[in-house]
């Protein structure tokens, strides 16, 4: 327990936050009534009917073709470094088909009626090719050309808008992908990396040594503290927050055993994400500024991870903290992008990026909040 807020408004203690999945609504876990003699089936396949009994109710007609499109190959981006001395990758990637990102942003024109959305267009600084992998070489200055990642990962980034000097904030950072496209955009004033996993930590202390310079890197405070604790630390901080929560990583549990959140002995845990999504959106509400803006994202297509997340926090923050919420229109989005991703059209709150086998990246939610 501690003081929250800079305003001496309480003493409160997150992990007080209770979270019930609303009515008919089923958590992201599955449980057999009798574990003891139920049969050993492999993660990849309980994530798969658990997503079959779940996302067929909620995506109805959808749901078969982004059950397939989890299922093949992901498509990938290439983000280009632009500390990197290298510069003939751009042609080399072009070569083998790639599509610049940025282009596409900007491909239909914009409505009138989303001019907003001018001030999220993809920062100029931004290069993320859609493409396959090439080796990669160190320049001289021993960086990297390139990461790959999944293009819908640099959406909540662009959402966040970060502008110049801001302070920004990365709850949950490792292994360092989005953290590495927020410093691509050369403006934060200062950004604050933090993740709870200490070997996580380091894949991102990697990260930044293989594409940042040493003058960039030094500007870059790496943490592994527990998130939930963050708005304690050091509230109402930051201009932006980004939240990239643990979730059930959708794509990877249909894929691949290991480190699968579906096995049985985490059964537990799995049903206490929405809770832990919960206390570290929370703690990302507390550690911005009035007026500042927080991301909260997932790359599950759970309506229980995403929307009702959001909900629950904007009723806690109002309730509990006397904060009011104003919850981002981000549909803009659906038209700078329509030519890459596939969107979903019903969500309540937020974006959400769907699987699909002519644009498989994905799923990617997010939803901006701004403290009011
Ligand atoms: C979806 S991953 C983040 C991916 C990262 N943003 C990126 O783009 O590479 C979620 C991260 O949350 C971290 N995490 C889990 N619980 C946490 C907590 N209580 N506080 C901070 N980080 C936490 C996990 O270690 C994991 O690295």
């Amino acid at each position: 327990e501690g003081t929250l807020g800079c305003r001496g408004i309480l003493s409160f203690n997150i992990s007080d936050i209770h979270f019930s999945p609303p009515p008919g609504c089923h958590g992201p876990g599955f449980s057999w009534k009798n574990a003891a003699t139920a049969p050993r089936i492999p993660p990849t396949r309980l994530a798969l009917h658990h997503f079959d009994e779940n996302y067929s109710l909620q995506l109805k007609d959808l749901w078969p073709s982004i059950r397939a499109s989890l299922l093949c190959e992901q498509k990938y981006g290439a983000l280009l470094n632009n500390f990197s001395a290298v510069h003939h990758v751009t042609q080399e990637l072009e070569l083998l088909n790639a599509a610049d990102f940025r282009g596409a942003a900007t491909s239909p024109p914009l409505r009138p009626s989303v001019t907003p959305a001018a001030s999220v267009r993809p920062h100029p600084h931004f290069q993320l090719l859609i493409s396959f992998p090439l080796a990669r070489l160190p320049d001289a200055l021993g960086l990297l050309d390139y990461y790959l990642m999944d293009a819908a990962s640099l959406l909540p980034v662009l959402a966040l808008n970060v502008q110049p000097d801001d302070f920004v904030l990365d709850l949950c950072a490792a292994p360092g992908g989005k953290t590495l496209a927020l410093l691509q955009t050369g403006i934060c004033g200062h950004l604050a990396a933090n993740d709870i996993s200490i070997s996580r930590t380091k894949r991102l202390y990697q990260i930044l040594h293989s594409y940042v310079p040493k003058v960039i890197r030094e500007t870059v405070s790496v943490t592994s503290y527990d998130g939930r604790d963050w708005g304690q630390l050091q509230g109402s901080t930051f201009h932006k927050v980004l939240v990239d929560v643990p979730c059930t990583t959708d794509r990877h549990s249909v894929m691949e055993e290991e480190n699968n959140i579906f096995h049985r002995r985490r059964t537990k845990e799995r049903q206490m994400l929405p809770m832990l999504q919960l206390q570290l959106l929370m703690a990302g509400i507390l550690a911005t500024k009035p007026g500042g803006e927080v991301v909260y994202s997932t790359c599950s297509l759970s309506p229980l991870q995403n929307e009702y997340v959001i909900e629950r926090a904007v009723e806690i923050a109002e309730t509990e903290f006397n904060i009011s919420i104003h919850v981002e229109d981000l549909s803009h989005f659906r038209t700078l992008f329509q030519d890459t991703f596939s969107f979903f059209l019903d969500c309540r709150l937020g974006e959400l990026v769907l699987p699909h086998l002519t644009a498989n990246f994905g799923p990617m939610y997010f939803c901006k909040l701004r403290r009011m």
